[in-house]
């Protein structure tokens, strides 16, 4: 394993990274990974290492994950929605692989094709409420990430739990979510201190108890109808979870099965719509349409649709929705022949700073999905935007036949997509990382001869 230097900034330049990290943690990420070695920061008392080398960090999380925990204070925070939950949930007592090994198989074959339908359709009433508003002129939106985000609830809503999420639930789990990211934001970037006095903010309260809420209606409506054969009846049967795992699974596959799906379309989009893009988005258009001239795509269709799949892995790679991993290690942990993680330490795997650094990848900062054609890009060590090792993101079949199918019926549908301002939106960095700013796009029709 190629071990570089570990890099030991001084206590004050320690303070400098921090002060950086919480000013523009996007940017601060991208720089640390730049320096081609691992950042071990001088925390008193504590080890805390930057981990921007892919090799080890496939390492730490591949071979050395029963050494590591999830256990650290920012995945401590999210425990408030879904303590029990996939995402969150310890390896103690075999627990992570029992859930794990019941909800794997709902993420492949036949059950992804099933999900494939539901995506197309309501991807199409998406487009069919636009063009009805719309009256016949180009489509104008103004908040492109919301209407994404609306579809992203509604498919894993219908997918996993068939439940048909109404406008209102959808309005309150979204200001709901928001309000609750937000706190997060904010605690992580003040040490955890308001977290820790929570349950005195009424909106944190209000906020959490209306998602759970959300989550209950669910639980009853199945218990009424009592109907088989999806994610929540294999949560509720009879090899299934308790009351409480139950609750707190569908809240994690809410909000980790749409959160994550809808920010990387949003950011593909962006990235399509900009002008050195026209070539990408007229190949994107031909692929599609030549492949679809007069119906709506399948699962089998996506095996064709190339190029549309390259855009998106590239945007996943620009724009890792998840843009660092937390970890910390339940023992000493020897990763090279001088690189020792002491017991205790905090880890940070810089997801972003890999995937974005020349060090990885050539002209890094360019989006160029042609960089995807060699097949073992989508797999070298440098890319990681679902993870690695055996917590990887479990619902990854789901998200890379969801984006490329509703970017091939966008792009089917409309002539050509401009997003106001896309080359100054910046990314915020919250659970996810959305827009900084509103996302303002343009649809024109066809042409009429196509
Ligand atoms: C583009 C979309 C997505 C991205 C970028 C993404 C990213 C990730 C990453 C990086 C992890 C690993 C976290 C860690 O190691 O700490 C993860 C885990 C997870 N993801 Fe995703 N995800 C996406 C879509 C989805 C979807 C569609 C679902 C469900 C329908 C989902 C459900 C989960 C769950 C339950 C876990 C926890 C798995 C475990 O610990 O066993 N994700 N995701």
């Amino acid at each position: 394993m190629p071990i570089q230097e570990v890099i030991r900034p001084s206590m004050r330049q320690t303070l400098g990274i921090f002060a950086q990290l919480r000013a523009d943690p996007w940017q601060e990420f991208k720089q640390l990974a730049d320096r081609g070695a691992e950042v071990d920061l001088q925390i008193p008392r504590k080890g805390f290492y930057i981990i921007n080398d892919a090799g080890i960090a496939r390492n730490l999380l591949e071979a050395h994950d029963s050494s590591l925990t999830k256990g650290t204070k920012d995945q401590r925070m999210l425990r408030d929605l879904g303590a029990h939950g996939l995402f969150t949930i310890a390896e103690t007592d075999g627990e992570w692989s029992r859930q794990r090994d019941l909800v794997e198989p709902l993420f492949h074959g036949a059950m992804l094709a099933q999900y494939a339908g539901i995506v197309t359709e309501k991807t199409r009433n998406m487009i069919l409420r636009w063009e009805g508003l719309s009256e016949g002129k180009p489509i104008h939106i103004d908040n492109l990430e919301g209407q994404i985000r609306n579809l992203t609830l509604r498919i894993i809503s219908t997918a996993l739990f068939d439940y048909e999420i109404s406008d209102q639930e959808i309005e309150e789990v979204n200001s709901s979510l928001n309000s609750v990211f937000g706190f997060y934001t904010d605690s992580v970037r003040n040490f955890g201190i308001p977290w820790l006095f929570r349950q005195f903010k009424s909106s944190f309260v209000e906020s959490v108890a209306k998602i759970e809420d959300f989550a209950d209606t669910v639980i009853t409506r199945r218990k009424e109808s009592g109907k088989t054969g999806d994610l929540l009846a294999t949560l509720m049967g009879t090899e299934g979870l308790n009351d409480e795992e139950i609750k707190d699974n569908i809240l994690t596959f809410l909000i980790a099965g749409h959160e994550t799906t809808t920010t990387a379309l949003v950011w593909t989009l962006i990235e399509l719509s900009k002008a050195e893009a026209a070539e990408y988005r007229g190949r994107i258009q031909e692929e599609i349409r030549s492949i679809l001239p007069d119906r709506t795509p399948t699962m089998k269709d996506l095996r064709s649709f190339k190029f549309t799949r390259r855009a998106f892995q590239e945007a996943l790679r620009l724009h890792p929705p998840v843009s660092i991993l937390t970890r910390k290690a339940r023992e000493d942990i020897k990763v090279g022949e001088n690189f020792t993680i002491p017991k205790g330490s905090y880890i940070v795997i810089n997801i972003v700073g890999m995937q974005g650094s020349e060090n990885s990848w050539h002209d890094a900062q360019t989006f160029n999905p042609d960089r995807f054609r060699e097949e073992g890009h989508a797999s070298s060590l440098a890319y990681m935007p679902f993870g690695a090792g055996p917590r990887i993101c479990v619902g990854s079949p789901m998200a890379m036949m969801e984006g490329p199918l509703i970017l091939a019926m966008l792009f089917k549908e409309f002539g050509d997509v401009k997003i106001k301002d896309s080359d100054i939106i910046n990314h915020d960095v919250s659970a996810s990382i959305r827009p900084d700013q509103k996302v303002v796009v343009d649809f024109s029709a066809l042409p009429a001869k196509l």
